[in-house]
């Protein structure tokens, strides 16, 4: 969403007596105490007998309500700068939605703000919000507990600003890597995906915040998002992108999955009974509510028997003309219901009636050790030769920082996922460092003074980059060469390339031919491209390391942390082995095609013909050798795995083998299990069925032991509209990437 650029310091802009005005009008029509907002304490009524269920809850509630009442539930009021419902409603928190109470039945206001990887709008609401490191960032984690930490935190600090929904939780797969959200989402597996989100959602949910999954569905690309009609068989969908939700939905019990602005097969995601009500609301049995994204709506009637319960930002489609729509019976009131008491039954599952939030002051120090530890996790060392890290800082005399505002900060990703650095923009004059839809945001965690401080008696010098040839020459003079190359993406846009932009690649590429010894950290969202990786000693991928970047990339670059990520998404050699040599982009505005979208007619096409064969299944299938596989990650130990054993049972199949830690340092490892299926399956070569992920001291060994779920191990039957696991020879193979596998066992399901 574009947000205005807000008011004029000096001076009263018409918007600001908009304002002025609005407030006066509402303290008149709602004297003070009848709207409900969070820190309310509801009056007493017999639904708010907590040893009820939230279903029977929900219903007592309905029942008492008038129908003007079940459509204030229906749709927000409004989000600055979009116009007719700007400005935002007088007791909005500042977030992207707001949808008031009803005071009369105890029910409390509804504040939704994003925070895809820590909470938004902070600087304009005078606010301070943790950025942790970006969601793939947790994904590349590989750790269950860490994405719990990782949604707990946010819940925390979005309670404290008096928020009692996110807008988190985003889970499209990387399909397209080229995708500028990419950095929002978990990577292109769906077992991955679906379980991380899984673990952040019930973190957030248990601070009693609404928990909502997005973009739901087959929304992978930016270009023409509000256009694109997305073509792609069910059976495809299914194993695919709709299965990342389908766990993550079952894992996490999210009170709400937000709808995507696309279509997928003719119709719009919030709009598609196949989409909300056959897969979601019936199949996986999703008792939670469904909003859709900011004016993702797109009819009152048809909508609403697609399932579709709620209308964001404003009321189109679901204020008024649902009234209409209803008292002509074009709607019926059983359909209204069963909106009303999803949102409801959310609300006092995820305790955000009993329990709601009371504005304090976030824990600042404990978001930034939290933000550090879950960056350190989830930092994937890619490359190290002539043992080129950790680095020693008592045996190095002189290091060269170079790249991008590396002396004043990192890059962070942008659009409505953007969290606001304190004290403003590192790359703006202190204090003037408002942060706008479009603006690249440096936070600022400086790699170069956090170097510095860890190699005390070194010489540290910093060059920008901008000019190879000086930046080279630093490197040629410093016992090692650090470069911090960035690339900013963002909601909105796709990336034409996925190599580094500007002249970045031959900057590294100058600086590497000046000193072996250059060590390259990437902060960027999604995949990279990289012509220079055989000239540098060491890469590192940092992605958007969040408010203390520097430091978790630091403790890493010295060895005080033990690298332990892996990539949840491969890193193709180039653009011309994706499924896709190019986005499928919107038709020219002036163009026929457009008028007829327009018009309201489907959009512009895109097909997704690799159907299943996302990321590494992709390149397994089609045999293109990757530059980085799905799964990888180094570290400064070494692991050795062994003892597979492999045992179906009745309901699962259990998966058992030994690890060792067989270098000198103590170390965690990402232990992947995948799975092939038999021919007559029809899929590719294998897909991830499981993890573990183990701490081991230098020497030691552990036994892990996995259960498979045997949805993992299935197909999607499309004419049965059912999972189904088709008899046959399994092999079940264990190791430390999706490229090295070394324990293998075949085992005959049934
Ligand atoms: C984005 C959503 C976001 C919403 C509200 C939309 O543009 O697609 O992810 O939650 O705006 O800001």
């Amino acid at each position: 969403m574009i947000l205005s650029a807000g008011t004029p310091c000096t001076g009263r802009s018409r918007s600001a007596m908009v304002v002025v005005a609005s407030i006066f009008l509402a303290c008149l029509l709602f004297p003070m105490g009848l709207q409900s907002r969070p820190g309310d304490k509801p009056a007493s009524h017999p639904w708010m007998n907590t040893t009820l269920s939230p279903d029977e809850r929900a219903a007592m509630v309905v029942k008492e309500m008038t129908l003007d009442e079940k459509i204030t539930l229906l749709h927000g009021t409004g989000m600055e700068g979009l116009s007719p419902m700007s400005p935002l409603a007088i007791h909005s928190n500042g977030g992207a939605g707001y949808v008031p109470g009803i005071p009369r039945l105890g029910i409390p206001a509804i504040q939704m703000s994003d925070a895809a990887y820590g909470v938004r709008s902070s600087g304009e609401n005078g606010r301070y919000s943790t950025a942790l490191p970006a969601d793939v960032a947790g994904a590349a984690s590989w750790d269950l507990e860490a994405a719990y930490e990782y949604g707990a935190l946010i819940g925390r600090e979005l309670r404290a600003q008096g928020y009692n929904m996110s807008l988190g939780g985003g889970i499209n797969l990387t399909r397209e890597p080229r995708d500028g959200r990419t950095f929002e989402y978990l990577g292109e597996d769906p077992v991955l995906a679906g379980k991380m989100v899984g673990s952040v959602m019930k973190g957030l949910q248990a601070q009693h915040v609404l928990g909502d999954l997005k973009h739901y569905a087959l929304n992978d690309q930016e270009s023409g998002r509000n256009a694109v009609n997305v073509n792609i068989d069910k059976r495809a969908a299914r194993e695919s992108d709709l299965l990342a939700f389908e766990i993550g939905v079952r894992e996490s019990n999210a009170a709400a999955v937000m709808c995507s602005y696309n279509r997928v097969g003719g119709d719009y995601a919030c709009e598609n009974r196949y989409l909300l009500t056959d897969v979601l609301k019936n199949d996986w049995k999703f008792p939670g509510f469904v909003l859709s994204d900011w004016q993702a709506t797109h009819s009152t009637a048809k909508a609403s028997a697609a399932g579709l319960d709620h209308e964001e930002p404003g009321e189109i489609f679901y204020g008024a003309e649902m009234k209409k729509a209803v008292e002509s019976g074009k709607v019926p009131i059983a359909e209204v219901d069963d909106h009303v008491r999803r949102i409801l039954r959310s609300m006092f599952a995820c305790g955000v009636i009993d329990d709601p939030p009371e504005k304090g002051v976030v824990d600042v120090i404990g978001g930034l050790d939290v933000a550090q530890t879950i960056a350190e996790q989830g930092i994937v060392l890619l490359k190290n030769e002539r043992g080129v890290l950790p680095l020693d800082a008592s045996k190095i005399h002189s290091i060269a920082v170079i790249g991008p505002h590396a002396d004043v900060g990192m890059i962070s990703g942008g659009g409505s996922a953007q969290v606001d650095p304190p004290g403003g923009n590192a790359i703006m004059p202190p204090g003037k460092g408002r942060t706008h839809w479009d603006d690249q945001i440096w936070f600022p965690t400086s790699p170069f003074k956090v170097i510095r401080s860890k190699a005390p008696s070194a010489t540290v010098q910093y060059d920008s980059g901008a000019d190879p040839a000086s930046a080279a020459a630093l490197a040629k003079s410093a016992d090692v060469a650090l470069i911090f190359a960035a690339r900013w993406e963002s909601e909105g846009m796709d990336l034409d390339s996925l190599a580094l932009p500007g002249k970045q690649s031959e900057l590294i590429a100058a600086v590497a031919a000046a000193n072996p010894r250059t060590v390259v950290v990437l902060e960027t969202g999604t995949a990279v491209t990289m012509p220079w990786a055989d000239q540098v000693g060491g890469i590192l991928e940092a992605w958007y390391a969040g408010s203390r970047g520097a430091e978790a990339v630091a403790n890493i670059l010295f060895g005080e942390v033990n690298p332990s990520a892996k990539l949840p998404m491969t890193f193709p050699k180039s653009e011309a082995d994706l499924p896709h040599p190019e986005i499928v982009k919107p038709p020219h505005r002036l163009s026929d095609d457009w008028k007829k979208i327009a018009a309201g007619l489907p959009g512009f096409q895109t097909t997704y013909d690799e159907g299943v064969k996302v990321g590494y299944k992709w390149y397994d299938a089609e045999n293109k050798p990757v530059l980085f596989p799905f799964g990888y990650g180094l570290s400064y130990t070494t692991y050795s795995y062994s003892k597979l054993a492999v045992a179906p049972g009745k309901d699962v199949v259990r998966v058992s083998f030994s690890v060792t830690n067989t270098g000198k340092r103590p170390g965690a490892e990402v232990a992947e299990v995948y799975a092939s299926l038999p021919t007559a399956a029809g899929e590719p070569p294998k897909r991830l069925v499981g993890w573990s992920k183990i701490r081991l001291n230098a020497g030691e060994s552990k036994e892990a032991s996995v259960v498979i779920d045997p949805k993992y191990l299935s197909i999607f039957n499309v004419d049965k509209n059912a999972w189904q696991l088709i008899p046959g020879d399994y092999t079940i193979l264990v190791g430390g990437s999706s490229q090295s596998l070394l324990l293998k066992e075949s085992v005959s399901l049934k």
